[in-house]
């Protein structure tokens, strides 16, 4: 295995280990579907999140865009990677597509499940090709 190979599992265990955690933290009573999500910032930070349900529906957050406020209150705009966890084949669902787009247009993401096997590598820019966006 090169270095390089070596590195990108240095950077995304730790990521995909913060992401768990947050999972852990999931509050899920209605759907009883805990999803945790973990971004790298550019300086190597680590901002996570997970989601948040409410008895109105509506009102639920998802882990992705928990940890993109929690990275934006904490003053980290520009990310690196995304690490989601969760049970099964799912993918960040369009809302959240869409916010992440905001701020990391070709975001490499992993998908793994609780147990740390990671079931998918992917970019946001093959998860969302046609995105809305006011700027360049
Ligand atoms: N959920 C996420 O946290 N991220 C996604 O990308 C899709 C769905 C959450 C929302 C809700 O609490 C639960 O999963 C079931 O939809």
């Amino acid at each position: 295995m090169g270095r390089r190979a070596l590195l990108l599992v240095t950077e995304r265990d730790p990521l995909i280990a913060a992401a768990t955690r947050a999972r852990d933290n999931a509050y899920a009573p209605y759907s009883r579907f805990r999803v945790g999500a973990a971004l790298r910032g550019e300086d190597g930070s680590i901002h996570a999140g997970c989601n948040v349900e409410n008895a109105s529906f509506g009102m639920t957050i998802c882990a992705e865009r928990a940890a993109i406020v929690r990275a934006v209150a904490d003053g980290c705009r520009r990310f690196s990677a995304l690490a989601l966890v969760l049970d099964g084949d799912g993918t960040p669902c369009g809302a959240c597509r869409q916010m992440l787009h905001e701020f990391a247009p070709t975001l490499p993401i992993t998908i793994a499940r609780p147990d740390g096997t990671v079931v998918r590598e992917t970019t946001l820019d093959r998860l969302l090709p046609e995105p809305f966006s006011t700027f360049e």
